[in-house]
């Protein structure tokens, strides 16, 4: 599996990447889906650099112009809710693309941990096409891998997976090398963490995507 660190370079993505840790903008909850969709806009660029392309004839008021098209067919997939943000920016510019959503939520078990549970799945055909499975904080990486096989359960075999994410813990990172198919699943990050807490939240990373974007929930 392909790994890409896009935060390792310095450039405006290293912005968005501090505003979004930075618990004094926090507050800012509009900024803060901004900032995730940015990022999302920014991963897009990058991946839709290993797509593949086709030429075509554009016709212009003043004569025809031979331009490259993306001629992959482009799935866009998220878990819901704290991937809304960061699918947005990736469907800002792929967007033409299909789209699909999961739902996922941490069912708390007897002995204080927790299970993650797949609950909604709305998908097209995926047999072919090029997965792009965005979420922003790949933790344990245990609901990104159960999103996937749900989709593909659902949808057929992709020729290709992108997994992005705006931090991945190094166990994330881990667990969906382990659990992906390795030829086939290429992984984009803005940001790499090294620890989890005991209830799976990157250290130091952002705290909560979902609340801080939408809202805490009870
Ligand atoms: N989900 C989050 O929102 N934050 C984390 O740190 C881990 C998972």
């Amino acid at each position: 599996m392909t790994i890409h660190t896009l935060g390792s370079e310095n450039t405006v993505l290293s912005k968005f990447i501090a505003e979004i840790r930075d618990k004094r903008i926090h507050t800012d909850s509009m900024r803060f889906r901004r900032n995730l969709e940015r990022i999302g806009e920014v991963t897009a660029y990058e991946i839709s650099k290993t797509l593949d392309y086709e030429q075509r004839i554009v016709e212009t008021p003043l004569g025809e112009a031979s331009v490259a098209m993306i001629s992959d067919r482009v799935v866009l997939a998220t878990i819901l809710r704290a991937g809304l943000p960061f699918h947005q920016g990736f469907l800002n510019y792929f967007d033409d693309a299909q789209n699909a959503f999961v739902s996922a939520y941490r069912k708390s078990t007897k002995d204080g941990k927790f299970k993650v549970k797949v609950e909604y799945i709305s998908c097209g055909d995926l047999e072919g096409k090029v997965l792009l499975l965005v979420d922003p904080m790949l933790a344990t990486g245990s609901s990104l891998v159960l999103a996937y096989n749900a989709l593909c359960e659902r949808g057929g075999q992709p020729k290709h997976t992108h997994v992005a994410a705006v931090i991945a813990s190094e166990q994330g990172i881990d667990y969906v090398r382990k659990n992906m198919p390795a030829e086939t699943t290429t992984l984009w990050t803005a940001a790499v963490d090294e620890e989890l807490t005991s209830r799976a939240y990157i250290v130091p990373g952002i705290g909560d995507a979902g609340d801080l974007a939408y809202g805490e929930k009870i």
